[in-house]
């Protein structure tokens, strides 16, 4: 059962050579294979993937979305949750972002006939595609049961249990922001509900059993029309620091625009236009893009509930979320990372005193453990210290009486979560992506996977983001930072830090700060997670070492904060590392195919199979046809179940 099985004592496999072909390589004694692919129906009467794409974006309510992100496995027992159980689980996982694999090609985008349109409807797109998109983003939850043979699971068409949430889905606005002014659209005047998740990234788990999914890139899907004469000052430096300036196409999704060819569609699309267009807040959807942004609970087993946005753990882009060791009284605490340039690294602690008794309580828990408590922000000095910075609104710099970004309630700070960062001086990080809490040492780290802005005059330079990425090229393979609370107690507001290790290839010598060599050398890690024996999982997202590998999956058996030495990085700044040349504690476990980024994991409670994603195989990579039906051409994202050959657990003592 969970939580009785020991650390190994060492890595006891082969490492996996560099890769770069279209395959996927495992470690010798392990198997890997793919399974629920893009596109794959998990109910009776939705026809199969076609290889020319071209089934109903309606379907997709009922078949796997693209761009397989962050994951979790919850054990079943009859219809309850049961952490304990492996035989029956229902997967839950995001689907991030859509790209041309799920829309016939040629179809993303037409110049608009209408030559005098305003700037954002310069170009167009059919209505039919983009709700194809909006239908491929979100959630979905599929049952699975282990297969007859024993080995790995295989899905339970037709469960009760099966549902996606998608960008179409009603969800609940919950906590200090809910029914703010800010959060008042023509879809829902009371501010307490919104029409959509996007864009979820990473994946978290509650203590009680409700998958937390994260809003990150939510910019891409929202446009803004001309509308600075009519917003206020502050909301328009907010939607600047969120990427979506006047007349911005955020990523150029354009799901607005079938809403200007075609009036039939002005709600359904015309809320992608975070635009006001004149009279009041109510009248148009100014404020649906302050309706992203969020960690999202999903109860998996309530399949009747609307996904809740909880707002008070902030509004930004949400990689993913992990809490500490809950103790019994003792307050819920939840760890966060802004995924964009220079952003911020945030913590959660609830009021609620954490009591065994709510495992399995639902949103109910979510209510009660996520709506109220004290939100801060991270600030990493070079001393090796550390300090969490309230972001509450009343105290310090986050009052009316701020010159500069006036804070009128506990909304406001929340919606505008970068805006609160800023005024209360917290560090600027090397793009933030998961996080995770070590059960062995309490200790918490954070991938930070490169920052192009991270130069002396743009972010400039400190000792938690010492690598300068104009000046060498170790910084575009980015690091991961770790730190103890003090005292060991996740309610404190001081912590120590260093960097548990330099990313680098093993060939970059000024760079290569941790010693790595052709078993263990990464770039840009992403994926991040401790399994419940202490193994830190790390996987990778890179655009800088594909040359040389495609992504990939390492394990890791880390120290502890201060087991390092001090090091100067190219850039002439000290700081300190932990992992070292002749630390060979980590090494290479899996190569993901060409074009991928491994993303995602968890480890079922018997420790036997390792599910992981693959997500945009063959991007910008043609002649990649990794996940392709029988006979077709088309690279599909998938989950790739890892097994021992000897059934046994994984990376258990066995294969000594
Ligand atoms: Fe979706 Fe920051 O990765
Ligand atoms: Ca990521
Ligand atoms: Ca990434
Ligand atoms: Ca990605």
């Amino acid at each position: 059962a969970t939580g009785d099985m020991k650390r190994p004592t060492q890595l006891n496999f082969t490492a996996v050579a560099h890769y770069t072909g279209n395959d996927m390589m495992v470690a010798d004694g392990y198997n890997a294979e793919a399974i629920l692919h893009v596109g794959t129906p998990f109910m009776s009467g939705i026809e199969d993937w076609k290889d020319n794409r071209e089934q109903t974006g309606e379907s997709f309510q009922y078949r796997m979305g693209d761009n397989h992100d962050g994951m979790w496995f919850f054990g079943k027992n009859g219809e309850k949750y049961d952490p304990k159980s492996s035989n029956n689980a229902l997967l839950v996982m995001n689907h991030e972002y859509t790209n041309e694999t799920i829309n016939p090609a040629g179809t993303f985008s037409t110049p608009n006939p209408d030559t005098t349109a305003p700037a954002i409807f310069k170009n167009i797109r059919k209505a039919t595609d983009v709700r194809r998109e909006c239908y491929a983003h979100g959630v979905s939850v599929v049952e699975m049961k282990r297969r007859a043979n024993g080995v790995g699971y295989e899905m339970v068409k037709d469960s009760k249990f099966n549902k996606r949430y998608t960008s179409a889905s009603e969800v609940k606005l919950s906590g200090p922001a809910a029914g703010s002014d800010l959060l008042k659209t023509k879809y829902d005047p009371t501010g307490t509900k919104t029409r959509g998740i996007n864009n979820q990234c990473g994946a978290g788990l509650s203590p009680w059993g409700t998958y937390l999914t994260t809003e990150e890139n939510f910019l891409n899907v929202f446009a803004r029309g001309a509308d600075k004469a009519i917003i206020s000052a502050k909301e328009d430096t907010s939607r600047v620091r969120y990427g979506l300036p006047e007349n911005g196409l955020g990523g150029g999704y354009l799901w607005h625009t079938p809403s200007k060819v075609d009036e039939k569609f002005t709600d359904e699309f015309a809320r992608w236009n975070s635009a006001a267009t004149g009279g009041n807040a109510l009248e148009d959807y100014r404020n649906a893009f302050n309706t992203f942004g969020y960690i999202v609970e999903i109860d998996p087993f309530n399949q009747s509930a609307m996904a809740v946005k909880r707002t008070a753990l902030g509004r930004f882009a949400h990689e993913n979320c992990a809490y500490a060791p809950v103790v019994e009284g003792k307050p819920v605490v939840m760890y966060m990372g802004d995924d964009a340039r220079g952003e911020y690294i945030y913590k959660f602690v609830s009021d609620a005193k954490w009591s065994n008794a709510d495992i399995g309580g639902g949103l109910k828990a979510g209510d009660k453990y996520l709506d109220k408590g004290t939100l801060y922000v991270a600030v990493f000095k070079d001393d090796g210290t550390g300090e969490w910075k309230a972001l509450t609104h009343g105290q310090g710099a986050l009052t009316n009486a701020n010159a500069k970004y006036a804070f009128a309630d506990q909304a406001d700070v929340l919606i505008h979560a970068r805006l609160a960062g800023d005024a209360l001086g917290a560090t600027k990080m090397d793009r933030p992506e998961w996080v995770s809490v070590s059960p062995v040492t309490g200790e918490v780290y954070v991938t930070l996977t490169n920052n192009s802005n991270r130069t002396p005059t743009k972010h400039g330079m400190n000792a938690a983001n010492p690598r300068n990425y104009a000046g060498d090229k170790g910084n575009r393979n980015g690091h991961i930072i770790r730190w103890a609370e003090k005292g060991n107690d996740h309610t404190a507001t001081s912590f120590n830090w260093d960097i548990y290790l330099f990313a680098a290839p093993n060939d970059l010598t000024a760079e290569n700060l941790s010693g790595l060599n052709a078993n263990n050398d990464l770039s840009s890690p992403d994926g991040l997670y401790f399994d419940p024996r202490g193994v830190l999982w790390i996987q990778t997202d890179d655009g800088a070492y594909t040359s040389k590998t495609n992504c990939m999956l390492l394990a890791a058996l880390p120290g502890k904060v201060n087991d390092g030495k001090e090091v100067t990085t190219s850039a002439g700044i000290k700081t300190r590392v932990g992992m070292q040349a002749n630390d060979q504690n980590i090494k290479r476990f899996f190569v993901g195919p060409k074009g991928c980024e491994v993303t995602g994991i968890t480890l079922t409670p018997d420790f036997k199979t390792l599910f992981i994603n693959i997500q945009h195989p063959g991007e910008d990579q043609p002649g990649v046809t990794w996940g392709a039906i029988s006979g077709g051409t088309t690279p599909r994202s998938a989950t790739v179940m890892i097994t021992k050959k000897d059934g046994g657990v994984i990376l258990g003592e066995s294969l000594k």
